[in-house]
């Protein structure tokens, strides 16, 4: 049972309609919910109860001066109505929260689930932060929603209901003459639910924008001190936050419009209801005892009343928080295990691109008509001005996208054949600025591998990478933590830790997208040995924009604008005239100059 409600298919049961929606969202729990209602009709029972218990000790008692063992059963009465209604009230409170927060558990359990598991396309177009404060913010309003809101809402209409009859059973006429301003409450708390139901939204995408631009200015945070740009992205801050500050204040004006307006109407009825009440029970139309009571009751229907507004309007909130996040829950998977071919065994690592053309969702051509053929263990080379799509390509092969036109062939089959989780167990990728995450060091060269492995097994992956050495020397070796919480290490540490992390997957296809690298490949030259055994009995692709750390591939491949222009070995290609051979020959003379400037210093 508990598993079933954990594992529920969000997608599935919720839909465009925000009650129904919110109400399957609490799929599991909501017999506990009509659970925290059933309470409160009973508190709501117990409540009127000593009202009208009230009205009998007065008339039959107090008035009629009558005493012995009737008061005491009454006064127990008493005890036992109060006893009642706290015991109702708790039993409610608690129902209400669990059902509260366990949905909401759950719901944060699964949209974090569903993000990991959206398409790259997806990723690419959603802004970070948005979805930050989608998965916090929001989701705590829906949280409110359930534990206040919809609990209070139903309080509310139950007092109501439950007061109001016994109000008939006092008085038919006063009973009716104390609720004519609720279809005037009922109207105006609609009309200030529309208005705040925009004024929240309002908010909440003006706290989205703050929250992208605090998201990218943490991450970016280099990039804007380098360009010191701070005094701009403040700037840019502080108008997003005035902004924001506006419809807040927006928000809150509506809302505190609200409250004189009901106040006055809930007053007014009040009043009226005292008066005429007053004067019956002065006229002898009714007993003191029915007017004392009816002074109790009507402030249980006129105060919940008041409430009801507040209620109405601030559930606005949880409504528009459950459109923002219905909105990701809608988005399609990426199917990770849709295809025929997901064997066990390790594929061979035979590409052959066939005419493929690619485009992104909505742009326009990134790849033309590209057609090559590389054998397994083979290395290929892309080279390419920046923009001419040689990240596109390699991307097409753990299908974080699929080809537009064409096909690729792997082992000879088409590789929308094949599932993407297993292409993804089998293709390793180096970036030259790899993502490490704020754990230890020994977890992020684990990272991604499914089976057990030992810890020699991993020192070997660190030692070829040339990254051993490194993590014994920081005190806590291979537990030492990254980031923000721990070590901070060098771009070219962190490079040798993706590699070691690359060895211990041992995949076929290798891919190295170093297109950003600029001299450090150089420098660090144990990174390069690194690579070349990593590259070893494996299909590799590599990026690169330096000539020298491709020239021993096996197959070159020249990109402009999407396009092969060129391709063949070095030895090859340098024969021709051609954009490689320029690229060749300038970056040779600049590295001759630099040769020499280096000598006439020394
Ligand atoms: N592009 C896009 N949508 C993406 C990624 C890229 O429309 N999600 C476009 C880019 O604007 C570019 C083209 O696709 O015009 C090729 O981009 P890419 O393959 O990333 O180029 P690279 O050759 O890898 O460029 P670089 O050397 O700078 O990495
Ligand atoms: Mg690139």
């Amino acid at each position: 049972m508990k598993s079933l409600i954990n594992n529920l298919d969000l997608k599935k049961v919720l839909s465009e309609k925000r009650l129904h929606g919110l109400w399957m969202l609490m799929s599991g729990y909501q017999s506990q919910y009509i659970g925290a209602m059933f309470y409160q009709t009973i508190s709501a029972l117990a409540k009127s109860g000593t009202y009208l218990l009230l009205q009998y000790f007065v008339d039959n008692f107090l008035l009629a001066q009558t005493s012995g063992f009737g008061i005491g059963v009454i006064a127990v009465g008493f005890v036992l109505l109060f006893l009642v209604q706290g015991l109702a009230t708790f039993f409610s409170q608690k129902n209400a929260a669990k059902t509260a927060e366990g949905t909401i558990q759950r719901l944060r359990n699964y949209l974090y689930n569903h993000i990991q598991n959206l398409t790259f396309a997806y990723h690419a177009k959603t802004d970070t932060g948005d979805l930050i404060q989608r998965c916090t913010s929001d989701v705590d309003a829906i949280r409110r929603f359930y534990a206040d809101q919809a609990i209070g809402l139903g309080r509310i209409i139950i007092l109501f209901i439950v007061n109001f009859i016994a109000l008939l059973r006092l008085n038919t006429y006063l009973a009716l003459i104390s609720v004519i301003v609720v279809p005037i409450i009922v109207f105006i708390s609609v009309y200030f639910f529309r208005k705040v139901a925009k004024a929240y939204e309002a908010y909440q995408e003006q706290d989205a924008i703050l929250s992208t631009t605090l998201q990218e200015n943490l991450s970016g945070v280099r990039v804007v001190k380098a360009f010191a740009r701070q005094p701009y992205e403040i700037d840019k801050f502080k108008k997003d936050n005035y902004e924001k500050y506006q419809r807040g204040r927006r928000l809150l004006t509506i809302h505190s419009l609200f409250w004189p307006i009901s106040d006055i109407f809930c007053g007014a009825q009040m009043l009226v209801g005292y008066y005429i009440g007053a004067k019956m029970a002065i006229n002898g139309v009714i007993s003191i005892g029915t007017y004392m009571a009816y002074a109790g009751l009507i402030i249980w229907i006129i105060f919940p009343l008041r409430n009801l507004g507040r209620m109405i309007v601030q559930m606005s909130n949880g409504l528009v928080s459950y459109d923002r996040i219905y909105k990701i829950i809608k988005e399609d998977r990426e199917p990770l295990d849709k295809g025929s071919i997901s064997s066990k065994e390790k594929i061979r690592g035979d590409l052959e691109f066939k005419h493929v053309s690619f485009h992104y969702e909505d742009g326009s051509e990134v790849l033309h008509d590209i057609s090559f053929k590389c054998h397994s263990g083979m290395s290929v080379a892309l080279l390419g001005s920046t923009g001419s799509g040689k990240t596109s390509l390699v991307n097409l092969l753990p299908r974080f996208y699929d080809v537009t036109e064409g096909a690729i062939l792997l082992d000879d089959y088409d590789l929308r054949l094949y599932t993407r989780r297993y292409l993804r167990e089998q293709i390793g990728i180096v970036e030259q600025e790899p993502f490490l995450f704020s754990r230890s060091i020994y977890e992020n060269i684990t990272f991604g591998i499914k089976d057990q492995v030992s810890t020699e097994q991993v020192e070997t992956a660190a030692k070829m990478a040339a990254v051993h050495d490194v993590i014994l020397s920081f005190p806590q070796g291979y537990k030492t933590l990254v980031g923000e919480r721990g070590v901070t290490l060098s771009g070219g540490q962190k490079q040798r830790v993706a590699i070691a992390r690359t060895f211990l997957k041992d995949p076929r296809i290798l891919i190295l997208d170093d297109s950003t690298s600029s001299v450090d490949a150089e420098t660090e030259s144990v990174i390069q040995d690194a690579i070349q055994k990593l590259m070893q009995n494996r299909t590799t692709f590599i990026i690169a924009h330096r000539i020298q750390s491709i020239m021993q591939a096996d197959l070159i491949l020249v990109m402009d604008k999407g396009s092969i222009i060129q391709k063949g070995t070095h030895d090859e290609l340098i024969q021709q005239k051609g954009v490689y051979r320029s690229i060749f020959d300038i970056q040779t003379r600049i590295e001759e100059d630099l040769q020499k400037e280096i000598n006439s210093a020394s």
